[in-house]
């Protein structure tokens, strides 16, 4: 009976991960390397320095700052393919603190790199270029998913094709990025996933700064969280900590009726 439940509530908490995280030892080493310049961000009052470093992202949860991140890989680099394989790299980003612009099941795109030969990225057809972390001031930790997709053959895919991806997104600057279905794309392109890490970012002086001279967003809403500066809310509307709340419950809610159905059940 016990085991029963341990089973019942371990399936639950692992139907509520994103399906489309491939899981398990993947054949393909897949990294990423960005080269972050020695910066300084004057906003909010305060300079924020950034100190120039080399970062390899070749395993899952590596921590960057959305400013050491913000520029173009310096390099892609897949060891251990097969000859002759084709791949897709595509980058998301599930954190995203509005449910109009991503959701765990349907994350924001961030690159999308078709038909890439001799395990090589530079080969690939760009449908959508690198575009580093932006996390919003107070969205908390955002995971950049970086997947490694084999492909079966070459895929006819161009950029006009995204948006039959996005059936959801109606932020009219974001039709093809935004509410992605990951796990629709993989099906129907038939990848498969090889290769797979992530990075960890959260909001820095670049992003401070960018949101305030580049995306108009007020000081104060772009310093929020900063002495001298409105705190955070304690759980904004859809942010991680918000979402990790709301889907605890809902695994609890299913795991309290399953319990209950087989208990009675078993009587
Ligand atoms: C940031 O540094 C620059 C250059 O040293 C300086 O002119 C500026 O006053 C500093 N800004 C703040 C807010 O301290
Ligand atoms: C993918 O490769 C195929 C075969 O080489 C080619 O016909 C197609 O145009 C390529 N797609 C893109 C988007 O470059």
């Amino acid at each position: 009976m016990l085991s029963t439940l341990i089973t019942i509530t371990t399936l639950l908490a692992l139907s509520n991960a994103q399906s489309w995280v491939p899981s398990g030892d993947l054949p393909v080493d897949f990294s990423l390397t960005f080269s972050a310049p020695e910066m300084v961000y004057d906003v909010c009052n305060r300079n924020f320095t950034q100190s120039a470093r080399t970062i390899s992202v070749a395993t899952t949860n590596v921590a960057v700052t959305p400013g050491e991140t913000a520029n173009d890989p310096t390099a892609m680099t897949i060891t251990g393919a097969s000859s002759g394989d084709m791949f897709t790299i595509l980058m998301v980003d599930p954190d995203t603190p509005s449910a109009e612009v991503g959701t765990t099941e349907k994350p924001l795109l961030h690159m999308l790199i078709t038909n890439i030969t001799n395990a090589d990225p530079s080969t690939g057809a760009v449908l959508n270029a690198y575009g580093g972390p932006m996390p919003p001031p107070c969205s908390g930790d955002h995971t950049y998913h970086y997947l490694l997709l084999k492909q079966a053959a070459a895929l006819s895919l161009t950029v006009d094709d995204l948006p039959g991806f996005t059936p959801d997104c109606t932020n009219p600057g974001l039709i093809g990025r935004c509410l992605f279905e990951v796990a629709n794309f993989i099906s129907s392109n038939q990848l498969t996933p090889v290769g797979y890490v992530t990075m960890v970012a959260s909001t820095d002086g670049y992003v401070r700064y960018g949101y305030v001279n580049d995306r108009g967003m007020s000081e104060a809403d772009s310093c929020r969280g900063l002495d001298g500066y409105d705190p955070c809310p304690t759980a904004p509307p859809g942010s991680s900590s918000e979402k990790v709340m709301v889907s605890m419950s809902a695994v609890m809610a299913s795991a309290w009726c399953l319990i209950f159905s087989v208990i009675f059940v078993l009587n």
